[in-house]
């Protein structure tokens, strides 16, 4: 059995991965590291894990532990790895964006490879440092990836992505507030979102030639999901661009090509993301549903787990979704 340690457990991407290594049948729970909740049970967060375990946060890591998930904010997770040292043999899974571009991937001799998997699941089985997607990143980047996989991604490319308040953290804040979020809709970062960069990483090592992302992201009054949608100049026909993400996306564990138009709930408490593609006068519309936090987060983590330890991808995120 892999040992897997977590460290911001209280949060919601740890609550989330806690869940999902509890019920992994080749992952045992070694550690659950918190700040500000050792010593209380894991319960006292996450209060529908009552019954589920009697595990309790710890103020300490394992040093030895097999793999360790780091859900901290941004900037805390290499922070954390400067004052924490994992033995060499520690498998590495960072949730932040610390990690994920190129130019800023390394520490003390760790390479983080980008993980995910639809874009380079051969090069993430071979590593031992994991810079997991952002949550928009991933949603975005699927609806993406076989055009520009095709040179079909050369012109403008708007995008327009709603979230859930889950994307936010566990922190209440402003913009989170029930009495303000709740039937209430915003836009936030418009053509400036943090996660441009690394898409625009990825969209680049496929084609350098990928035209600009004008991304509007916008608050949704719900708590899971991201409901994303991008169009873009395109010469082919509807059958034509079908084809080509069924067969960019043909082995892939958990995207699919839906021929009916997509929506949230579908996706949500699953691992899997869902495209649909429209074309209008000479437009492709992709659209892209996903769990923020699973494929969007502690899913696509377990993905990353599950192929450095050569498991079947699909391994222990057999989840069943909300439907109605
Ligand atoms: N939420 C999403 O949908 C989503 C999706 C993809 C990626 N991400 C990324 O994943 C990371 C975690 O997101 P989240 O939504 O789970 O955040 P969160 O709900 O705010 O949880 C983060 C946890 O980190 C711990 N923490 C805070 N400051 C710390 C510090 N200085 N040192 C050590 N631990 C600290 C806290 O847990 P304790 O009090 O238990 O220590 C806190 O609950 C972020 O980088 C985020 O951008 C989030």
């Amino acid at each position: 059995m892999i040992k897997a340690g977590i460290i911001g457990g209280s949060g919601y991407t740890g609550g989330e991965l806690i869940r999902l290594i509890l019920n992994h049948p080749e992952a045992d729970l070694g550690f659950v590291f918190s700040t500000t909740r050792a010593g209380k049970p894991l319960h006292s967060a996450h209060p529908d894990l009552l019954g589920e375990t009697d595990m309790l946060f710890s103020g300490e890591i394992d040093p030895e532990i097999d793999v360790v998930f780091l859900c901290l904010g941004h900037g805390n997770s290499r922070d954390f790895l400067s004052k924490n040292q994992f033995s060499k043999e520690t498998k590495i899974i960072d949730l932040s964006n610390d990690f994920r571009l190129a130019a800023t991937n390394t520490l003390d001799g760790k390479t983080f490879v980008y993980g995910l998997p639809e874009l380079q699941r051969e090069i993430i089985s071979q590593a031992r440092y994991i810079a997991n997607p952002g949550c928009f990143a991933t949603a975005i980047q699927l609806a993406l990836l076989p055009l520009a996989a095709s040179n079909q991604l050369q012109q403008t490319i708007h995008i327009n992505a709603v979230t859930g308040s889950t994307g936010a953290g566990v922190t209440p804040a402003d913009t989170t507030h029930f009495s303000w979020r709740n039937n209430n809709v915003s836009w936030y970062k418009p053509f400036t979102h943090q996660h441009l960069g690394e898409i625009n990483q990825s969209l680049q090592q496929l084609d350098p030639e990928t035209g600009e992302l004008l991304f509007l992201p916008v608050r949704g009054n719900f708590a899971r999901g991201i409901f994303a949608t991008a169009y873009t100049a395109f010469s082919g026909s509807l059958e034509e661009a079908q084809e080509r993400y069924q067969k960019y996306y043909e082995s892939a564990a958990f995207t699919a090509l839906s021929t009916a138009p997509v929506n949230l709930k579908q996706v949500v408490n699953t691992n899997y993301a869902h495209l649909h593609l429209h074309l209008h006068n000479g437009y492709l519309l992709i659209t892209s549903v996903i769990d923020n936090l699973l494929k969007g987060a502690s899913g696509q983590a377990v993905e990353n787990m599950n192929l450095i330890f050569g498991l079947e991808q699909p391994t222990g995120l057999k989840l069943k979704g909300s439907a109605f």
